[in-house]
Parts: structure tokens; sequence; C-alpha cells
């Protein structure tokens, strides 16, 4: 049984936190973008169920690009910190969370037939890369963790500190552990704005 489907509701023995599992459209409503984190630890098993959940995501052809990197070394947190623009108001929750992902995609695989792109948009990495962390922030929310996705940094700075290799490409990294603090949720356009029947417009 993978873990997903293993854990159950209840209070998580090692870290003494109470789990919450939320059904899907509950997690996907309730879900903020959190920057202040408590320094309390992730258990392995938590960690493992929230990198399950993006190893779950959908891909094209099924090429799975991606790949997480777990940090939990304050030095290198410290370092990925300083690649966020001065102004980026995650620059504290990648310093300071108790985790943070990286995620990263090989090049060249998603949206390719045999090497040769399969439509007008390239490669698809941003994309499934974008699928799978999806995946792992809202499982991680179900669990009662909190997560922000970070795409504002400088990116080649970032891979060369987690010695990325050559074609591949670091997307996106999030904090990883308990909120604290609790935030209302940002504004969304009405349904009326952003969708359209039959034809675009109408
Ligand atoms: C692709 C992407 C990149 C983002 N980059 C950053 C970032 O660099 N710093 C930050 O603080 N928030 C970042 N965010 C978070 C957004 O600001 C946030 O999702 C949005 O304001 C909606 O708020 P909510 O997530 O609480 O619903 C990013 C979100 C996405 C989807």
């Amino acid at each position: 049984m993978s873990p997903l489907s293993a854990r159950m509701p209840g209070k998580n023995k090692k870290s003494g936190h109470k789990e919450i599992i939320l059904e899907v459209l509950e997690a996907i409503r309730t879900r903020r973008s959190i920057r202040k984190y408590k320094t309390d630890p992730i258990d392995d098993k938590t960690l493992e169920t929230v990198l399950e959940a993006a190893r779950w995501a959908p891909s094209w052809a099924n090429t799975q690009c991606w790949r997480f990197i777990v940090v939990r070394d304050g030095d290198i947190k410290s370092r990925l910190a300083n690649t966020l623009s001065a102004t980026n108001p995650a620059m504290d929750a990648i310093r300071n969370a108790p985790v943070v992902i990286v995620a990263c995609a090989e090049l060249g695989k998603s949206g390719y037939d045999n090497g040769v792109p399969a439509t007008d948009k390239g490669d698809w990495f941003m994309f499934d890369v974008a699928l799978a962390m999806q995946n792992l922030v809202l499982a991680a929310h179900s669990l009662g963790l909190a997560t922000v996705h970070v795409g504002d940094f400088d990116a080649k700075k970032a891979a060369s500190i987690l010695e990325v290799p050559e074609g591949y490409c670091m997307v996106e990294m999030t904090p990883l552990g308990y909120p604290d603090q609790v935030r209302n949720p940002r504004p969304r356009k009405e349904l009326a704005e952003i969708v359209f029947y039959d034809k675009y417009g109408r």
C-alpha cells in the first residue's frame, strides 16, 4: 500500500502534530501561500507522503521529467534564499522553514516525439513540474503542512549551488513546514470572467 493510501487521520506520533486529512476539493479551496514557518521538524514518513503525491502526477507520455531535491541543510537553505530577489516575500521562509523542496526538470523530454517538439509549445517541462508541485502542495496542506510556490529567483545560481547537472534546470522551490501564520484567501476572478462556452469570449 502506498503511503498516500496508508495515511489515516490521527495524531502523528513522531511530530506530535495533529494530522488533518482533507478532501481534495477542500484542500484546493483552503490552501494558502504561507511565508512564516515554525521550526518544528518534519518526520520522514510525512515527507515521503508529500513526495509520493508529486510522483503520482500525470506527465507528457508519462515522461516524468521532474526531479526533486530535499534541502534540510541550513547553509544550503540560506544560500538558496539569497538567490531570491531582495523584495521576494518568501526569502525568510526559504531560509527558516525546516525543509525546502526544490523542483528540477530534465529538459527535452516532455512535449517531445523522438527528440522533436510535438507542439508549438516546445518543451512542456514547466507544465509537468507544475502538476507535480501542485500535487505536492495540496498533499502537504491536507497533512497540516504549509508551502508557497517560489518562482522568482536566479535559477542558474540556485542550480549551481545544488550542483544540478547539464540537461536539467531548476524550476521552482517551496518551503515545507508547519505554518506560523493564518492567511486570508487572495481574491480570484469570477468564473464569468474566465470561462467561455463553445468559443472564446462567449
Ligand atoms: C508559478 C508561481 C510562482 C510564484 N512565485 C512566488 C515567489 O517567488 N514568491 C512568493 O512569495 N510567492 C510566489 N508565488 C505565490 C503567489 O503569489 C500566490 O500563489 C498567489 O498570490 C495566490 O495566493 P495563494 O497561493 O495564497 O492562493 C508564486 C506562485 C506561482 C503559482
